[in-house]
């Protein structure tokens, strides 16, 4: 599947997949499996690993000697592009949403130990950023160099592809271990895992449900975004076009982006007791929160296998002095 699309082999792939034993008897889902894409290697590894061997393979394609891009202060999208730049020999430049702090923790240190240009911007919202975009490109080429953009998360078809590209390679281990999940719950932010997911799910004829546990914005929003992302990857790459079943549940927002409530950390703290799994403060803590309320409910029945997708994020649990406190 898009095996003509230049790629930089960077990720460590095929990520695990193995059971949740201790969760699934105690959430009471008989099948309970993992995905394990917080393990695609370097630098702690994450779900943008996948996006930017793609995109970075488009960069090199075209010449360009530096990524630009942008997301929050804590940003794990922005942290795997600094390490996919320092492998590649890139320069990397992050357009960050924030007030420079006092002390570096969590990604934004990393960023600065691989070697990223960091600029901060205090009054703008992530995903305003994009915005900022243009401008700084065009400063980057007076400067002489020739920049890459990287829209927030890689929400761009090039972004899209690799998720379509890891649902084939998801597929090949399922058969393999005969397991048949009928849904797969992955954290949402920009939408692209999830349009992927959906796309290489159609590609390849699969009857799975992905559900969207979205963490930045509300439901109609994100439903329109993952429709735009999936509508442009298949005018870019000339592909068949079809209607996605597109799930996305709102409900686990809590008090907003990144604000970790008791229910969040009491999912985290479950996972990582039960498995020893670590979840993020900020997408996979609420989307381990929502698997965990939705068995608990019943809305995921004992006998309905279910695969929990998890996408990374851990080095931000080490900004939230909260955990591991009670
Ligand atoms: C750990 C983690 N999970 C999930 C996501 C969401 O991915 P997407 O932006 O493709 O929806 C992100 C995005 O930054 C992330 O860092």
């Amino acid at each position: 599947m898009f095996d003509n699309l230049p790629r930089e082999r960077i990720a460590f792939l095929p990520t695990p997949l193995h059971r949740l034993k201790n969760l699934s008897e105690s959430i009471g889902v008989d099948e309970l499996w993992i995905k394990r894409d917080d393990q695609t290697g370097i630098s702690f590894g994450g779900n943008k690993t996948r996006k930017l061997e793609f995109v970075v393979g488009d960069a090199i394609a075209n010449k360009c000697d530096t990524l630009v891009t942008v997301g929050g202060l804590q940003s794990n999208h922005c942290r795997q592009t600094a390490a996919v730049a320092a492998v590649t020999g890139m320069r990397c430049i992050l357009l960050l949403a924030g007030e420079e702090p006092e002390e570096y923790t969590g990604n934004l240190l990393l960023d600065k130990m691989l070697g990223a240009e960091i600029k901060f911007f205090p009054d703008d919202a992530p995903l305003m950023l994009n915005q900022r975009l243009d401008e700084v490109m065009d400063t980057l080429i007076d400067f002489g160099l020739t920049p890459y953009a990287i829209p927030a998360g890689a929400a761009m078809p090039i972004g899209v592809v690799p998720y379509a590209v890891a649902m084939e390679e998801l597929n090949t281990q399922l058969k393999e271990m005969q397991f048949f999940p009928e849904r797969i719950i992955v954290a949402v932010g920009t939408g692209g895992t999830q349009a992927g997911l959906l796309l290489g799910a159609h590609m390849l004829d699969l009857d799975i449900e992905i559900v969207g546990i979205t963490v930045l914005s509300p439901k109609e929003e994100v439903e329109e975004r993952v429709q735009d992302l999936i509508e442009r990857t298949i005018q870019k790459y000339e592909l068949d076009s079809f209607k996605p079943k597109i799930i996305i549940d709102d409900n686990f927002m809590g008090k907003g982006y990144a604000i970790l409530d008791d229910a969040v950390v009491s999912a985290i703290e479950m996972f990582a007791k039960m498995d020893g799994i670590f979840l993020d403060p900020v997408y996979t803590g609420k989307a381990g929160l929502a698997l965990i309320r939705m068995a608990l409910a019943g809305d995921i029945a004992s006998d309905s296998p279910t695969l929990f997708y998890h996408t990374g994020g851990e080095p931000a649990l080490f900004t939230y002095s909260e955990l591991g406190q009670k």
